[in-house]
């Protein structure tokens, strides 16, 4: 018998069907008889159907589908299955007509969709209108609820959105603009290219396609260095545009001077007694030599290497000049060494950490590799001086006596933590307060005090610490408070303060329990403000945009709110490496957010194969110092208005820093004076921090597609 439909004048809703757990190939016929099968409303998951809501089950739904939906613009129909938990192959009348999400017997194995909406596009030759039609769905469920969820499924009349898609696709040095489609569509493509650069428009041509059902036309364009390709399609039947935009990397930051130029932060805090270990951060031709004057007694300086080191027992702040020298010249920056209590992480932690590029497949030898290119790269002579091993370091086991030590990969930390503070480098290490880390491998549980000693004899510099097991402990517990989110870190606190040397204690729970609130009171160093980052935009928009509102009051000088590692360059969270998925806009956008942000710094990519874009991301001095300011205000949301959003900051120098972020799809034309005027400032000298110069207010400027335009201002 069909089901009993709500019906509404360009779709049919349905809330009901019929459900058994198993798997059988013969259960998408139309013919099956499936009148034994339990009757379910599409708000049941399986965990309320069934005992073990593992494995497969199939859905099969009648329904009678009015002629009326026939008519209009396309014939077509579409299935709106709502979201799945987790994959599905879905037919009509015994006709595949979608899928979303792997099974475990598929090349390649289960992978979960559960996230994404079913929308399938049904060729109208399978519709027997007027009549029964049966809707078939097998799913695969892991874990979670299973099965369908989020309210009624539909058959609604598909718009352009949902049968044509438009991408632009990498081929052989250039790309292709793809408009397939699965309803006949004809209609008109328009393209530009623009040099990113000049902004000249470069081309701009609009041409007429015709996109028979189920197929697609392809139209190849040249991408050279430093353009930009932006397509649109129209159909005149739909308001719907498709659009697509792709950009090739292109480099803004001029080219550093050969001659000596300071770059780094200028203030590093130490606690009494505690290893100074520094590295000065001047970029230039090498060799250079270097000088500081006004040392404190204990503190040395290697004048070939540039790197402090040494001790100060005495409390106070030491005004140094440190100096730069070669065959180019000389140059030299005022510097402040705090010597005291709570001095630790005085400006946001730059440098490297190994997750988003090798997660677990991390080793000695790929963070020494990574450490060489910082040097040799010149990464070092920017300011990033961590070199912080995420998980999967540890052994399998404890020694008898408890104590932890490091896996094969890693054959002697001692060694490591040496090499990097000879070099002026810093040290990190990474563990959780359960008994086990969100790999699987050994937690500090019971163990906090014997793990900091180790540490503390291997030379460890940063503790990254991460929740993970630790939700074993805490959901046991019946205290859901407050102080049981702060219990596991103030513990581990103690033991960390205790060790003769600066140990940057950076918290890592997602944001949970509103960490920025506690976390400078149990002396944190930073907070993770969010679940972990990816290389896309939408995880760049929660982690950067959506989950920063309102947290710049909890940041300041060795207490910062971090949103999580940077994804540029080649990521891939495995042994297999990639490029960042992000776009060059993007990647501009993220690397400007962060700076704002007084956000940690520590990039995620392998060093040792660094590219010029990524380098010149890296690597702006103008971006970085903005960073580094000494007054540690991170930057606030002053304007939300058509996709566009303001941030600004202001810094120790009198200035603002202000970001304009279009998060847009397209371009959208930004007057600096209409821009500015809505944050209240009445600049005087604006200048565009990526390219380094300075820029007129009283004009327009084009703002890519989640790109940015960063500014400093001088007030009048
Ligand atoms: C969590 C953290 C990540 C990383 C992994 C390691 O997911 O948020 O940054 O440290 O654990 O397993």
């Amino acid at each position: 018998m069909a089901a009993c439909l709500g019906m509404q004048a360009q779709a049919l809703s349905f809330e009901s069907g019929r459900f058994r757990k198993g798997d059988d190939p013969a259960w998408s016929a139309p013919a099956f008889d499936d009148s034994s099968w339990q009757e379910v409303s599409f708000d049941q998951s399986w965990e309320d159907l069934v005992d073990n809501a593992n494995g497969y089950g199939w859905y099969r739904i009648h329904v009678v589908i009015p002629s009326s939906l026939r008519k209009g613009t396309v014939q077509a129909v579409m299935l709106d299955l709502g979201a799945i938990d987790d994959s599905d192959r879905t037919w009509l009348n015994g006709h595949p007509v979608g899928s979303n999400g792997t099974f475990p017997e598929d090349p390649g194995g289960y992978c979960s969709e559960y996230g994404s909406r079913r929308h399938y596009v049904v060729d109208p030759k399978w519709v027997n209108w007027d009549r029964d039609n049966v809707i078939a769905v097998r799913v695969y469920n892991y874990g979670d609820p299973g099965g369908f969820y989020r309210g009624a499924a539909k058959i609604v009349k598909p718009g352009l959105k949902d049968f044509a898609t438009l991408s632009l696709v990498a081929e052989g040095g250039g790309y292709k603009a793809v408009l397939a489609a699965s309803v006949k569509t004809a209609g008109s493509l328009h393209v530009t290219v623009t040099d990113v650069l000049s902004g000249k428009v470069e081309m701009d041509r609009t041409q007429k396609v015709t996109v028979p059902a189920w197929t697609e036309k392809n139209l190849s364009f040249a991408l050279a260095p430093q353009k930009r390709i932006s397509v649109s399609y129209t159909d005149p039947r739909y308001e719907e545009v498709l659009k697509a935009e792709v950009c090739s990397p292109y480099i803004l930051t001029p080219p550093a001077p050969d001659m000596p130029r300071y770059n780094g932060p200028l203030v590093f805090g130490v606690r009494p007694g505690s290893p100074v270990i520094f590295r000065l951060a001047f970029s230039g031709e090498k060799p250079m030599k270097y000088a500081v004057e006004g040392l404190p007694d204990g503190v040395v300086l290697d004048p070939e290497k540039g790197v402090l080191s040494g001790s100060c027992a005495v409390e106070g702040d030491y005004p140094l000049v440190l100096t730069a020298t070669n065959s180019k010249g000389s140059a030299s920056a005022a510097f402040t060494l705090k010597v005291g209590e709570d001095m630790i992480g005085l400006t946001p932690p730059m440098g490297w950490n190994s997750w988003n590029c090798w997660a677990l497949s991390v080793s000695q030898d790929k963070v020494m590799a990574s450490a060489s290119a910082l040097i040799e790269r010149g990464l070092a002579d920017y300011g990033y001086s961590y070199m912080n091993i995420d998980d999967a370091w540890e052994a399998d086991e404890r020694t008898p006596d408890g104590r932890i030590g490091a896996n094969e990969k890693f054959p002697d930390m001692k060694a490591l933590g040496d090499w990097l503070h000879s070099n002026g480098l810093k040290f990190g290490i990474y563990s959780s307060p359960g008994d086990h880390t969100c790999g699987g491998y050994l937690g500090s549980l019971d163990h906090e005090r014997q793990d900091a000693e180790v540490w503390n004899s291997w030379g460890v510099d940063y503790l990254k610490y991460d929740w993970c097991g630790y939700s074993k402990v805490f959901d046991a517990g019946r205290d859901k408070s407050e102080a049981a989110f702060i219990r596991p870190y103030l513990k581990m606190q103690q033991y960390l303060r205790e060790q003769p040397r600066d140990i940057f204690y950076s918290l890592c729970q997602y944001g949970w329990g509103r960490v920025w609130e506690w976390g400078a009171f149990i002396d944190a160093n930073s907070w993770r403000t969010s679940h972990d980052i990816q290389d896309t935009w939408e995880s760049l928009y929660v982690t950067g945009f959506e989950r920063q509102v309102g947290l710049h009051p909890y940041s300041a000088p060795g207490h910062w709110n971090d949103p999580d590692m940077l994804i540029v360059g080649k990521v891939g969270w495995s042994s297999s490496l990639r490029d960042s998925r992000l776009t060059p806009d993007e990647q501009y956008t993220h690397i400007s957010l962060w700076s704002l942000l007084a956000a940690n710094m520590l990039i995620g990519c392998d060093l040792s194969q660094i590219d010029d874009f990524t380098f010149n991301l890296l690597c702006n001095n103008e971006v970085n110092a903005v960073n580094q300011d000494v007054l540690g205000h991170q930057a606030h949301q002053d304007v939300v208005e058509d996709g566009m959003q303001i941030w600004s900051r202001d810094l120790s120098d009198g200035s603002y820093a202000v970001g304009i972020f279009n998060l847009n799809e397209s371009s959208v034309p930004v007057r600096l004076d209409g821009a500015l005027a809505k944050i209240d400032m009445e600049a005087d000298i604006v200048r565009d921090l990526w390219r380094q110069k300075d820029i007129p207010t009283a004009a327009e400027y084009l703002i890519p597609p989640h790109g940015v335009l960063y500014v400093k201002i001088n007030m009048k």
